[in-house]
């Protein structure tokens, strides 16, 4: 063989053995999104880049170096997906969504985005995002909500080694108050500080805070903090939110310095944690906050809106640290043998009877003997196994073995999706 093609690097493939996993967690969301009424939108895995330049932000480190940016054929700018939000908003946008007669719009979404980071342990270039949005709300309820949806599905998996970190980054108002404290303090110093720290200093200043090269600078530790900076609507906003939290029974901890990676936020920010032993560096498994500005930003009419989103990747994770088993797969039904070729035709026309009747089955494709046949039945599980030959062809008739007692009944032909049926239906 010549040199094997392999997955990109941060990409790999969810096996056969893995897909039950991922079905199970997707049908929690599925579940779970129903119960609190949010409803799924699917958008495309590409955009336009300015949507996410504008949505996301352009002194981000998504934008700034983690997009997957190409020009197509006909010499537009596209960019796959680093996130879900700007694309739904844009949706939300373009689709007048905020003229439907019931607000907040309630939405969820999983699929694949992609950055371009440097992979390891929770942290892929293709990952996949389950996410949420309620856009056309400034409830501090819906804040609550949106976080206790996040904190449930986790529950439901069975992961219990949580840690909700909340933090308010408040309104328009404060944040310029905290941005021109910051810009005070870093300003003297700012030599000390890495290129992209100088050019955040004039764009952005509270992304210094999130700087990954500089974060054991003294004066990070030192820096103006944006709790002693938000106003008084600020303030009852975020004492509302922590309210229906109370409310709800879901335990936070305030960390004023958690501050986000994207520059939409405002109001409620929070992340939430895995406190399992064994996690690696990257601990965060979920993110999320409120957006007031950002439908506006992208073109619509004021709809204020918050969300969140999380990994699979790093659910996974966390059931691994916490070594939590999901994801059953389904074991076969029945397995048929067949031990010539006349009976090999009946058996084909079987199978796909008891699998129009709801029953799963199967057979050998491979020519093997009667006893490689068996061992296959064996390991694929197999409730009931088949074996037909000259005589069942003769009879009419076959004998029903039943794996877990040895049981043999016999049934004819045209009885046995009726008979499994039945046992099926005593099972319940
Ligand atoms: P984010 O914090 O950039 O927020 O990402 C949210 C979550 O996506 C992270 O907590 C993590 O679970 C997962 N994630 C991010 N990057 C990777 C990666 N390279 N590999 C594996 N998992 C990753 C957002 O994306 C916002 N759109 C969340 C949001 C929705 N805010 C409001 N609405």
């Amino acid at each position: 063989m010549g040199n094997n093609i392999q997955a990109p690097r941060g990409t790999y493939d969810v096996l056969p053995d893995q897909s039950a996993k991922w079905q199970e967690i997707e049908a929690k969301i599925i579940e779970l999104c129903n119960l609190y009424q949010y409803k799924e939108i699917r958008t495309p895995i590409f955009e336009h880049t300015e949507l996410f330049q504008r949505g996301v932000g352009d002194t981000t480190d998504i934008v700034t170096k983690e997009m997957y940016t190409f020009q197509d054929r006909g010499d537009r700018s596209l960019t796959l997906r680093p996130e879900g939000t700007a694309s739904v908003v844009r949706s939300f946008v373009e689709n007048k969504l905020f003229g439907l007669p019931d607000q907040p719009v309630k939405l969820f979404y999983t699929g694949p985005m992609f950055r371009y980071e440097r992979p390891q342990a929770g942290r892929m270039r293709q990952f996949v995002q389950f996410g949420v949005e309620a856009i056309g709300s400034k409830d501090p309820a819906i804040d609550a909500e949106v976080i206790s949806l996040a904190m449930e599905l986790y529950r439901s998996v069975g992961l219990k080694r949580l840690r909700l970190v909340l933090n308010s980054l408040g309104d328009t108002e404060s944040r310029i108050a905290h941005r021109e404290a910051l810009v005070k303090h870093f300003e003297p110093r700012i030599n000390e500080f890495c290129s992209d720290c100088k050019t955040r200093l004039e764009k952005n200043p509270l992304r210094i805070l999130d700087c990954k090269v500089d974060r054991d600078h003294p004066l990070m530790a030192t820096a103006p903090s944006l709790a002693d900076y938000l106003n008084e609507e600020s303030q009852a906003y975020f004492d509302q939110v922590k309210m229906y939290l109370d409310e709800l029974g879901i335990e936070y901890v305030i960390d004023p310095n958690l501050v986000r990676g994207l520059d939409y936020y405002n109001h409620t920010a929070f992340e939430i944690m895995s406190d399992a032993e064994g996690f690696g560096a990257i601990t965060t498994l979920c993110g999320g906050g409120r957006y007031n500005g950002l439908v506006e930003d992208l073109g619509g009419p004021e709809s204020p809106g918050i969300g969140f989103a999380m990994s699979i990747e790093r659910l996974l994770l966390a059931l691994e640290m916490e070594k939590v088993e999901i994801g059953q797969s389904q074991n076969l039904e029945v397995y048929v043998i067949a031990m010539d070729d006349a009976s090999k035709k009946k058996a084909f026309g079987i199978i796909k009877e008891l699998r129009s009747n709801g029953i799963s089955a199967d057979m050998d494709y491979t020519g093997r003997k009667l006893k490689a046949q068996m061992k296959s039945a064996d390991r694929k599980g197999a409730a009931y196994v088949i074996v037909m030959g000259e005589t069942e062809m003769a009879s009419g008739q076959v004998a029903l073995k039943e794996m877990a007692t040895g049981e043999q009944q016999t049934v004819a032909f045209a009885d046995i999706a009726g008979t499994i049926t039945k046992k099926k239906s005593l099972e319940e």
